[in-house]
């Protein structure tokens, strides 16, 4: 057993041993986008940029109608309404050259760095926005005045309140006038949750103990708790990030490599500090550890939350990416996580670093009165502690040592919403939709690292991705998501500018099947077309958030369309295209009204886009109908007449010979050209093979763009026979043309796919797994794993088939075949999948 599957499965079994066993497989967990939406296609988004960089610093007021957006140098007040009419307003707040000369001088980049970047924008009161920005390393604050949107006289000293480096994690709040910050502020200085704009400034206490070790903060959330609060609670303030971790983890892989989990923190509002001890420090400080998918996805990417009309009711939903070790790998995770099991955790026992074990463990004595880290409540007013300068000292001294709890925070349901292949995600927003059902549902709107947005439903304990949306045709991350039920936007902000983009575009499904299966809680069919629900009167609309499938009367999705005929000749190949405009459809062929035999025939190829039929008799002729399957629904898309003539009609001319064949013939040079380029033939033989295999997978790896189809896909067929007709050739000028100089390779000539037009990261097509230690995560050791992104590049009318014949090829390039090649892969995903069996029996 080599190194790293013993990792593994120590880790496996470590991880089952803690209680960490998921029920489903990360195969399972993961959801393939219904459909693709490429830059290309995208509808109604409204684009603002002005000379500058970096908009990712958000603030919507919805009810003044105005977006306002921190950016490099410059802060814009944009109508939220229509993000691009061209009336906004700008204040220009660059740093000084002085400023910028220092900051090169200490060694930053002054191409990235050594500007204003605005990185706190909110509401400091009726009439003032607060603003910080990094000032090339010189931080400052300042005050708005929101109406006359100018900058003041005076700036305030921000580096208390705001990081020095643009790109530091940082999350910061107004809550009744106090600003709540954290941050690792300058350079060497230790990460802080301060508090400042308040009588009582407060931070986190750095000894014996440091309450943080090297945080990296992504989000801060404040729970109203005092509301409505039976025991007189306090409203809280909870932090969300990464650190270093001090206690015993799962993450052992590597003993000289110091693990980094992540943490939720909170810190009660109406903290004052202590009167001697932790004077100007938190009194109510705790944290708890976060788990997702142990032990892999320990690096928090973004938090949000919702808050469905009360704050016991409050989820969480977090993203999280793989942790440092698989570095080269890209995956990441979704959980979702209540109110109320973030307050168990901090109602739990506390941890304790023994100095001469050098480690933490658990802490088992006694705990002091009123309850360390705990708010000013009614109980502890009673009993005469006001505030927390009242606090005794052994609570004091107590909170100074145990600010980490035992228990972990763990995600609902105990397991992850969504853990997805070759996706990083930056940025969550979430809203809540009622649905024609009478339910509510969480539609998640998920950023990437690359430009995307995937649209997700939460159902019951699972996910569905409605769609996948290319929101950015260069890959850039999404930075920042804000959602506005107003204007019924998703605000989009990234280094290159901010999008508007519609919550739904319903009028991309185009029937009633299409709208039903969308799962899209925006979106209803009304008898004629698919409509956002909010805009229309809700009787006679139908959807099917729950199942996806019910609701439609008529049986077909889509009416009856035109025949196309087909006619070739015996021996040839024939593509039927079959687009699905569904990535979670399956292609169900019908021959003569009664269902293509699948994978048991040779010649008969179900593709993702179409049907292959290689070698055609005479009795292949017949009705072809394809249908896109998807829970449990068939919906019509495309049916041919295919004729196979046994030979030719007698004396051919170029106009009366089959159509097909005279197509090829004009294609004949290109298709020389590329036999010459043989690297390029080799690439197509090879996404022949991954489709082929990804058939073979019953599609469910699929995951195909969408991409706009010229309407030109009608070369299908390839004449056959070629030596025949090569022979022929000698003797008929015209079809000289037909022959192929070097033996027969036969090419069915699509357009190859090109690196430059294709909108997604470059993935080697047949990446192996990486190599053992470190070890992967079991889900993405399968040798398909690859497969995705490969295919949307490769699909569409890209189709090539290279057939060989008796005779010897011309260049060694050509001896991978499409057999071999097939076999190859088959071979290696029988391995892969030794090893995910492997596993799973040994957990
Ligand atoms: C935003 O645009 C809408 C429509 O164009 C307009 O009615 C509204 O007054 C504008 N709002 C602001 C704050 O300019
Ligand atoms: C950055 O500094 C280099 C010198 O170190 C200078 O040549 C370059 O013009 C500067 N770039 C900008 C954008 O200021
Ligand atoms: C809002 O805050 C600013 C800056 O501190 C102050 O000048 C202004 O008077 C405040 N406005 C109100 C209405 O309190
Ligand atoms: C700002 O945008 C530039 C250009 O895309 C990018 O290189 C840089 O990392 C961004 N800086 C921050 C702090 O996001
Ligand atoms: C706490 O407040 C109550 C009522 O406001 C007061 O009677 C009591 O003396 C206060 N206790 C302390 C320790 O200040
Ligand atoms: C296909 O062929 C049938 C009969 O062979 C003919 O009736 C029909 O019009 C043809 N359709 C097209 C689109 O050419
Ligand atoms: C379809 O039916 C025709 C006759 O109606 C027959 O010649 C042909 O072989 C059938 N094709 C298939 C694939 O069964």
């Amino acid at each position: 057993m080599s190194g790293g599957t013993a990792h593994l499965l120590t880790a496996l079994f470590v991880a089952a041993a803690m209680g960490y066993q998921s029920r489903r497989s990360a195969t399972d967990l993961d959801a393939t986008p219904r459909t693709t939406v490429t830059f290309d296609e995208l509808l109604g988004v409204r684009h603002f940029s002005a000379h500058t960089l970096n908009y990712s610093t958000l603030l919507l007021e919805e009810d003044r109608g105005i977006l306002y957006v921190g950016a490099r140098g410059a802060i814009f007040a944009l109508n939220s309404s229509d993000v691009a009419d061209g009336s906004h307003r700008t204040i220009h707040w660059e740093a000084s050259p002085e400023k910028q000369m220092d900051c090169l001088q200490k060694g930053k980049n002054n191409k990235t760095e050594c500007f204003n970047h605005v990185r706190f924008l909110q509401r400091l009161n009726s009439t003032h926005l607060y603003a910080c920005g990094t000032y090339a390393f010189h931080p400052l604050c300042a005050s708005i005045d929101a109406d006359r949107f100018r900058l003041p006289s005076h700036f305030e000293e921000g580096k208390e309140k705001c990081p020095y480096d643009p790109a530091r994690g940082y999350t910061g709040l107004i809550v009744d006038g106090g600003l709540y910050t954290a941050t690792r502020y300058e350079f060497r200085s230790l990460p802080d949750i301060r508090r400042n704009l308040h009588q009582r400034p407060l931070k986190t206490e750095e000894s014996p103990l440091h309450w943080l070790n090297d945080a990296e903060f992504v989000a801060s959330v404040l729970v109203q708790e005092s509301k409505d609060s039976p025991v007189g609670d306090d409203d809280k303030i909870y932090y969300f990030f990464t650190e270093r971790a001090g206690e015993e983890t799962t993450s052992f892989f590597d003993k000289n490599q110091v693990a980094r989990v992540a943490r939720v923190a909170r810190v009660c509002k109406s903290d004052v500090g202590g009167k001697k001890i932790l004077q100007r420090k938190w009194t109510s400080f705790m944290k708890a550890r976060l788990v997702c998918y142990i032990p892999y996805y320990e690096v928090l990417r973004s938090i949000c939350s919702l808050d469905g009309g009360g704050w016991a009711s409050t989820v969480f939903y977090a993203a999280f990416t793989l942790s440092a070790q698989w570095r080269t790998m890209e995956a990441s995770a979704v959980c979702r996580y209540s109110i109320s099991s973030v307050q168990h955790a901090f109602e739990g026992p506390y941890m304790e670093y023994q100095d001469s074990a050098r480690k933490w463990s658990r802490y088992d004595g006694a705990v002091p009165e009123p309850r360390p880290g705990s708010c000013i409540t009614d109980h502890s007013r009673r009993k005469g502690y006001n505030s927390s300068q009242d606090l005794p000292n052994s609570v004091l001294d107590f909170i100074k040592l145990h600010p980490l709890m035992f228990e972990e925070v763990k995600p609902a349901g105990g397991e992850p919403l969504l853990v997805k292949k070759s996706v990083a995600y930056s940025q969550l927003a979430v809203d809540r939709v009622r649905a024609l059902d009478g339910r509510s549902y969480d539609v998640l709107f998920m950023g990437t690292g690359d430009g995307w947005i995937h649209k997700a439903v939460v159902v019951g304990s699972g996910i569905h991705i409605v769609e996948e949306v290319q929101v950015f045709g260069d890959q850039q991350p999404v930075e920042s998501l804000v959602i506005s039920h107003a204007q019924r936007s998703l605000y989009v902000g990234a280094a290159s500018g901010i999008l508007q983009v519609p919550l739904a575009s319903c009028a991309r499904y185009a029937s009633c099947y299409d709208c039903i299966l969308a799962r899209d809680p925006y979106c209803a069919w009304d008898g004629r077309a698919c409509r956002a629900t909010a805009t229309a009167d809700s009787t006679g609309l139908v959807q099917d958030i729950q199942s996806g499938n019910e609701g439609c009367r008529s049986s077909s999705g889509r009416g009856s369309l035109p025949w196309k005929n087909r006619t070739v000749l015996q021996g040839d190949d024939v593509l039927l295209p079959c687009d699905q405009h569904s990535n979670l459809a399956r292609a169900v062929w019908m021959l003569n009204g009664s269902e293509a035999p699948g994978t048991g025939q040779d010649r008969l190829r179900v593709g993702v886009d179409g049907l292959l039929v290689t070698d055609t008799l005479p009795q292949d002729s017949g009705e072809y109908r394809c249908y896109g399957e998807e829970r449990g629904l068939r919906t019509l898309l495309a049916a041919y007449s295919l004729t196979v003539l046994p030979e030719l009609p007698r004396g051919p001319t170029a106009a009366s010979r089959p159509h097909a064949a005279s197509q090829a013939a004009s294609d004949m040079k290109v298709a020389y050209v590329s036999a010459i380029v043989a690297l390029v033939v080799l690439c197509a033989v090879l996404s022949t093979v991954l489709l082929y295999v990804s058939c073979l997978e019953k599609r469910k790896g699929k995951y195909v763009l969408g991409e706009p189809r010229p309407a030109s896909v009608e070369l299908q067929t390839v004449s056959a026979n070629c030596l025949r007709k090569g022979r022929r050739g000698e003797e008929e000028e015209e079809e000289e043309e037909l022959t192929y100089p070097d033996g027969c390779l036969r090419i069915i000539p699509g357009e190859a796919p090109t690196a430059a037009t294709s909108p997604v990261k470059e993935l080697p097509a047949a990446v192996p797994p990486l190599p053992p230690p470190p070890p992967l995560p079991a889900e993405l050791t399968n040798g398909v794993g690859a497969l995705p992104n490969v295919l949307r590049k490769m699909n569409g009318n890209s189709y090539m088939l290279l057939q060989q014949q008796e005779e010897p090829l011309v260049s060694p390039l050509y001896s991978a075949s499409f057999t071999e090649e097939l076999s190859k892969i088959l071979e290696k995903r029988k391995h892969t999948q030794l090893v995910e069996k492997l596993d799973e029996s040994s957990v």
